[in-house]
């Protein structure tokens, strides 16, 4: 592997998946391998889960650790040719070949406008790191991808699942702030490279990219879509037709132990309770959220595995 910021960088999605799992239950045994290797993390946005499971797993893994806030450092450039006059001190150019002689691998944190599609959809932040860095770059979630949060959560639905092909069902759930893509977009791109029974329920108007959810069936009714389901994967996300608009906070979509059923509850978190999903789940064997946020150091271990062999 050469870089992670997307599911397609995975040869083999099924093996790695079993990899991570088999790492989980002898997280030191390569711990040579990142001797005298430096992961730096670069932090454009907030994170919790993201920063403290990926540090674990480059620590895991034998690794130096080096985070960056990216906001306490200077306001970087993107654009070719800017005549860097007003509040850009450095050009990403210089940033990123300047970081790849301090860390081995680079990680990067860098959320979505959600104001504008086209910015947004470039990717440039990310995009610009792979262009100019001359190490690996691995997503900590960009603006239209969370790759490492999907194969945590493939990991939680194949440790857990208790058929060959678990019935997924994927369920926006109301939120009262603008909220990006990433998370279901990801999972999406996941579950169709798995055996799973997979669809996506929403209102009208929360449609995902269609480029992503391709065949994937979609049901605007949610009783009907969850019947039967084995895995519920709750998630708020803000209209992608009407970029970054909020077109319904209607709570009869937020997820309840009734609607729940038998399924097991999945989220990447944080989350917001009574809002996207009652107490009641939350607070009930049936939620595996901690089981996934577990997991996350485990699929960040894989990949950190996959580039320092590579490197
Ligand atoms: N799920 C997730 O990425 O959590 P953080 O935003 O806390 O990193």
């Amino acid at each position: 592997m050469k870089k992670y910021t997307e599911i397609a960088d995975i040869n083999s999605i099924p093996e790695i998946i079993k990899e991570a799992i088999q790492l989980k239950s002898n997280p030191f045994q390569f711990e040579a391998l990142g001797k005298h290797r430096t992961l730096v993390m670069l932090f454009f946005n907030s994170s919790l889960r993201t920063r403290l499971s990926t540090e674990k797993a480059a620590k895991n893994l034998g690794m130096y650790v080096t985070v960056l806030n990216v906001n306490d450092a200077w306001n970087l450039e993107y654009e070719n040719g800017a005549i860097m006059n007003l509040n850009t001190a450095e050009h990403v150019k210089e940033a990123a070949q300047v970081i790849s002689q301090y860390g081995d691998i680079i990680a990067i944190r860098a959320f979505p406008t959600l104001k504008d599609k086209a910015k947004d959809e470039s990717e440039y932040i990310i995009n610009s790191f792979i262009k100019y860095a001359t190490v690996p770059i691995v997503s900590m979630e960009s603006a239209t991808a969370h790759p490492l949060q999907a194969m945590a959560d493939a990991m939680t639905i194949e440790e857990l699942k208790t058929k060959k092909r678990p019935k997924v069902v994927l369920t926006w759930a109301p939120h009262t702030k603008v909220l990006p893509q990433a998370v279901p977009n990801s999972f999406v791109k996941m579950m169709q490279n798995l055996d799973v029974d997979f669809s996506i329920t929403h209102p009208k108007g929360y449609e995902l990219n269609p480029e992503i959810t391709k065949e994937t069936p979609i049901n605007y009714n949610q009783d009907e879509a969850l019947k039967d389901a084995d895995f519920v994967y709750a998630k708020n996300w803000c209209s992608y037709s009407e970029y970054g608009q909020i077109l319904s906070t209607d709570n009869q979509w937020m997820l309840t132990k009734s609607k729940l059923s038998k399924a097991k509850f999945m989220h990447c978190l944080p989350v917001r309770r009574n809002v996207v999903v009652e107490d009641a789940v939350l607070d009930s064997e049936q939620s595996v959220v901690i089981q996934q946020a577990n997991n996350r150091t485990y699929a960040a271990q894989i990949v950190l595995k996959k580039l320092l062999e590579n490197l």
